[in-house]
């Protein structure tokens, strides 16, 4: 999601990091050399997960198994069109729209701003999603069916505007807002459950189905994990700390291989009214400074300014206003930012927020290769500007008959209790996972946050973090793990603050120095029609291979896949090599296909090239860590560097060519393209277009709206999932 006036929420993705880690720092315990995990060991690991067995290898010298894939389609063109473009051997049909119902009870979608009953609708800005299969007779999980299932998706956030009347939009004051309107933003928010079945036209929807259900803003959740009861979750809600109401801002997911849903709470922050730093205690006040900014104002939408009292408004309000926590809600932002479990399979289950993962701008949280007898590992990002990468190792080691038992009670064995870490990232190309923890004694022994507990370190990761002086990075976004090698994949999005330093008067902190290093190594200037972008405006994808592919390990050697350009770009910023058929700007979406192994997807959110394409999915065969080479980058005028000259070496991946990256899709005007699932046999994806036309700032003529996807003539633009098959019923991507 980006900043907009009709998406405002005006906190996203910035940068509240004001610590002063040197992410150059050498890592002093790191005792393996480059070379020497070059030759790491050579691993075989199997387990099942879904039902497919994983195979993984590695290792310098061994040849991996050849993907079984080839790009075997024409790329898509760069362009501007106001619609999806596809190879033309394949097709696409629309399935779910914002406001489609998933009820027989509520009627269809007016798309006027007059529609109500969105607790039975689809939501809004459609983001991370999966297909779980089901039997053939509907009643229950199987994995390997792929012509009924069903899937979960995140909704986001919304593009206001679009959301109501002309009238409403006009008068809409974020210090006064009405009951109903803001009943229907906080419904257009969390999750879908829908289930879906393959007919003569392809995929629909079931509407009649009793799995399909709506997880809004507003449904209860169980806290689970170490923070449940801690006295920093107490609220008024739950005196006892064991609950909360409602997900927020759900952009990436995850999977378990118990066949649940895991949803990530990313730009949470800015819905909450911040109090004003003189009303809240010291400790209160260092973690709203490090998650929320240090100023006090309404939130976005001003939720916690109903002109209609109720303690359903009350609780999106941080200001103390009673004796203790338990009396107001000034606890109520640390019962977000977590990864919460869903189980589609149960629709009366209540979702838990899993708290070991800790707390931040979760972007997403994908497992490594599961293995029976080994512990479960998830890396996920924190997607703001400077912030970590983070990894979570099971305390349990992973059952394979856990694997068709149904529930959230299995997630209680695993997602409960682990060791969480954070990366550093070393300029000579290896890296150390840091153990966060009051056992830590850097932690232990630190002066500037004491926290009390590990509920109270949880809730306060991102502190942890910086005092271990963690790399920050250039947005971290989704994780990804290939399943044919083990090798872990980060996009980092972009960063307009990377190489600018001292303060430039934008932003949070004062004292942001976060200059160039290895693992963050662009600082360059591109051009927007007539606006300049500087900082790393087009990202990169970071690729980590742990130490003896052993997903717990305590340290790993990096290298970087893949960096975006655009093509007609000077060598020294279009370092991948990209061509007109594969450049791209702004990574987000990353995902390995568990059908068609060695197939990675890549999406985009991209402000830079924007100019020239819209959003787009490319497909990938990302080789292997090491199979690059090192490249010193001359990066000019760095402001970290007193506005002189900075090269940096590093360490890329091999080239891109249209055999291993072509673009596969473009999305029409104004969207994202983020979110892809996938059936078992490969054979259709589904893809969701996130906020079309969300640069409109009028609702006044509708015939110059950005966009009017999908439903064309003046109609105002929907964020929604598509269906993509190949013409020949193939596998996708062959
Ligand atoms: Fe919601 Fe970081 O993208
Ligand atoms: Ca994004
Ligand atoms: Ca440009
Ligand atoms: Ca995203």
């Amino acid at each position: 999601m980006k900043n907009s006036p009709t998406s405002p929420n005006g906190q996203d993705d910035i940068s509240k990091n004001n610590s002063l880690n040197l992410s150059i720092e050498e890592i002093v315990e790191a005792r393996l050399s480059r070379r020497t995990v070059l030759k790491g060991g050579l691993v075989v690991a199997a387990g099942s997960f879904f039902g497919l067995n994983f195979t993984g290898c590695g290792g310098d010298g061994v040849s991996l198994p050849a993907a079984n894939v080839l790009l075997g389609f024409t790329p898509v063109a760069k362009n501007l069109n106001d619609t999806v473009s596809i190879p033309d051997t394949y097709s696409m049909k629309v399935l779910y729209k914002v406001g489609d119902p998933i009820s027989n009870l509520v009627p269809s979608y007016n798309n006027d701003g007059t529609d109500t009953d969105f607790s039975l609708r689809a939501g809004d800005h459609h983001d991370g999603m999966f297909y779980f299969g089901m039997n053939t007779s509907g009643t229950s999980k199987d994995m390997n069916n792929s012509e009924r299932g069903l899937l979960c998706m995140n909704h986001e956030n919304i593009t206001q505007l679009f959301l109501h009347t002309e009238a409403q939009a006009t008068s809409y004051n974020v210090s006064s807002r009405l009951a109903s309107q803001i009943d229907k933003e906080v419904s257009a928010h969390g999750i879908s459950v829908i289930e879906i079945q393959k007919g003569n036209s392809g995929f629909a929807l079931n509407k009649s189905s009793t799995f399909n259900k709506r997880i809004t803003a507003s449904t209860p959740m169980d806290i689970n994990g170490p923070v449940r009861g801690n006295d920093l979750v107490k609220t008024k809600y739950s005196t006892n700390g064991t609950a909360t109401r409602g997900t927020l801002n759900n952009c990436a997911s995850g999977l378990t291989p118990w066949g649940t849903y895991l949803t990530c709470e990313e730009n949470w922050a800015g819905y909450f009214k911040r109090a004003a730093s003189s009303t809240l205690d010291a400790k209160s006040k260092a973690t709203q400074d490090r998650y929320m900014g240090s100023s006090a104002n309404n939130g976005s939408y001003g939720w916690a300014n109903s002109t209609t009292t109720n303690d359903i408004y009350d609780r999106w309000n941080t200001t103390p206003t009673g004796a203790t926590g338990v009396d107001d809600y000034r606890n109520v932002a640390n019962t977000f930012g977590w990864v919460v479990e869903i189980d589609p399979f149960n629709p009366t289950s209540t979702p838990r927020k899993r708290t070991a993962m800790g707390r931040m701008g979760h972007e997403g949280a994908m497992p490594g290769i599961v293995t029976n007898g080994k512990p479960l590992v998830y890396y996920m990002g924190d997607d703001a500007r400077n912030e970590y990468i983070y990894k979570y190792v099971s305390n349990q080691n992973w059952n394979e008959d856990d694997a068709t038992a149904n529930g959230l009670d299995i997630g209680d064995k695993y997602l409960d209790s682990g060791k969480l870490y954070v990366a550093k990232f070393s300029d000579t190309g290896i890296g150390e996972w840091i153990l966060l923890s009051t056992s830590n004694s850097t932690i232990a022994s630190n002066a500037t946050y004491i926290f009390a507990d590990m509920g109270d370190l949880l809730v306060n990761i991102r502190i942890a973090a910086d005092i271990v002086g963690a790399t920050p990075m250039d947005r971290p976004e989704w994780t990804g793990v290939n399943p044919l090698t083990g090798d872990v994949y980060i996009t980092l999005t972009n960063n307009s603050q990377r190489g600018k330093a001292p303060y430039d008067g934008s932003g949070f902190g004062a004292s942001e120095t976060f200059g160039l290093n290895a693992a963050n190594p662009r600082y360059y200037t591109d051009i927007k029609g007539t606006e300049t972008q500087k900082g790393n405006v087009n990202g990169h994808i970071i690729r980590l291979k742990e130490t003896d592919n052993n997903g717990a390990a305590t340290t790993f050697s990096w290298d970087i896949y893949l960096f975006g350009a655009e093509a007609d770009s000077a060598s020294t910023i279009n370092i991948s090599s990209l061509t007109d058929e594969n450049d791209f700007s702004s990574p987000d979406g990353l995902f390995f296909s568990q059908a068609t192994k060695g197939l990675m997807w890549l999406q985009t959110d991209d402000g830079a090239y924007t100019d020239e394409t819209n959003c787009m999915m490319l497909a990938a065969l990302p080789g292997s860590y090491g199979d690059g080479s090192n490249v010193s980058i001359v990066n000019n005028s760095v402001p970290s560097n007193g506005n002189t000259n900075q090269t940096v070496s590093t360490f890329k991946g091999k080239n891109a060519s249209t055999t291993n990256l072509k673009r596969f899709l473009v999305g029409p005007k104004g969207c994202e393209i983020t979110g892809i699932a996938e059936t078992p046999d490969g054979k259709t994806i589904f893809v969701n277009i996130q906020h079309p036309g969300e640069n409109t700032t009028s609702l006044t003529n509708p015939s110059s709206f950005e966009s009017h996807w999908p439903d064309g003539g003046t109609s105002r633009p929907r964020s929604a999932t598509i269906v993509i098959t190949k013409n020949d019923g193939g596998v996708i991507a062959e």
